[in-house]
């Protein structure tokens, strides 16, 4: 009987794909679709909420469900950020192993799965979560008591959003008596975000948002200090109203995460006043078919950019003024040339503004970090994916 044939690649295992950029290369270098990151525009995003916070006289917690990178986390406490928010149990995994000390998980949870991470995350970390259930007090209180660990609870207030918080006094003093009976627990305070203030295109909706929101969390304190309880931390906040969070006297603590790259859908709202981000996020695409007259077609689709929040727009400069991202298909983007004499297309890398960082952020590996042109650094997206 005859060998069978031997394809020779078999002899050698099949490496994993080339990485898509390697630190010095030239940003038009890049593999793509990539998630770039502009270090400049990052930076002073960076410094300056921490700055508008330090004048504010406010803690600032930045929210890691906008980029979910160590990296990234541990520059935000670098700078000033007394630790930082997640919004799921498994996704402050990542943060916890890498040493960060203080986290709040700004969501209610529900579960054997999850009070089992919420016990073993406060035998690492500073630990605080939401509640705005009497029920999950009590779930919580008996698994950190048999866990042997303490959790600080911070009682949900609806300021707005009409989502997750209890919505009146009365509900809230069950909470915070349920909290103040367990001796595995600790009351930190309210968690009063209000989301639906973050977006509002003009400065003045934004402001009259976040005051109300303000005026809410502060009735629901006052109402706790009559009954001797006191609110040593009011968290809340996103990049669109922390300017208004910082002076509202109100707010302890703010908890912004979007302002660091500014998505396309922030970037269409004013930013007039004290807190002024530039986009920082991008994602490097090329034009791989050109076959129709009138459509050029890119490697970044639904895998690659969220659109919840509106398609990507091409970043000024970069085939703007000539092209338009109309459709998100799984892997292609189809562009509508909008100038046929334009410069050539087939093989052209594009920047697109993603409409969403969040989303877009947990569809990637890694942040492709340049300067100057060229990659200066590669941040893991270590809580990808990480949403239990
Ligand atoms: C509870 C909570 N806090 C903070 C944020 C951060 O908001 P932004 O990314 O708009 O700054 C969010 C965002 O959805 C949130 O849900």
């Amino acid at each position: 009987m005859s060998e069978p044939m031997r394809n020779p690649a078999q002899d050698r295992a099949l490496p994993r794909p080339p990485a898509p950029a390697s630190i010095g290369d030239r940003v038009e270098d890049v593999g793509t679709p990539a998630l770039l990151v502009d270090l400049d525009a990052f930076d002073q995003n960076l410094a300056r909420m921490q700055a508008l916070a330090d004048t504010g006289g406010v803690a600032l917690r930045p929210h890691a469900k906008a980029h979910k990178s160590v990296a990234i986390a541990q520059r935000q406490i670098a700078a000033g950020a007394v630790g930082i928010c997640c919004q799921k149990l498994s996704e402050a995994y990542p943060f916890a192993a890498a040493g960060i000390a203080s986290i709040h998980i700004s969501n209610e949870f529900v579960g054997a799965d999850k009070l089992a991470m919420a016990v073993e995350l406060a035998r690492h970390v500073d630990l605080s979560i939401c509640v705005d259930d009497v029920r999950q007090v009590a779930a919580m209180a008996a698994a950190a008591a048999a866990g042997g660990v303490r959790i600080t609870a911070l009682a949900e207030v609806d300021v707005g959003q009409g989502r997750c918080g209890v919505d009146s006094p009365q509900a809230l003093s069950r909470l915070a008596d349920a909290i103040g009976a367990a001796p595995s627990l600790r009351f930190g305070g309210l968690q009063a975000y209000h989301g639906g203030a973050q977006h509002l295109p003009h400065w003045t909706q934004r402001r009259d948002a976040a005051r109300h929101a303000a005026d809410l969390a502060h009735a629901y304190v006052r109402h706790l200090d009559a009954r001797g309880i006191a609110c040593a931390v009011v968290t809340g906040g996103g990049s669109g109203s922390a300017e208004f969070d910082c002076e509202s006297g109100v707010y302890t603590e703010i908890q912004p995460g979007s302002y660091l790259f500014l998505d396309g859908h922030y970037g269409a709202s004013e930013w007039p006043g004290r807190f002024q981000p530039r986009h920082a996020l991008f994602l490097s695409t090329t034009v791989m078919s050109t076959a129709r007259a009138g459509v050029a077609v890119c490697d970044a689709g639904l895998k690659s950019v969220a659109v919840d929040s509106g398609l990507p727009r091409l970043w000024s400069g970069q085939g703007s003024e000539w092209l338009r991202y109309v459709a998100a298909n799984d892997e292609h983007g189809v562009l509508q040339v909008l100038q046929e004499d334009g410069p050539a297309l087939l093989g052209n890398k594009l920047w697109l503004v993603p409409g969403h960082c969040d989303p877009t952020a947990n569809l990637h590996a890694q942040y492709v970090c340049c300067r100057d042109g060229y990659v200066a650094e590669l941040w893991d997206i270590a809580a990808r994916g990480l949403s239990r």
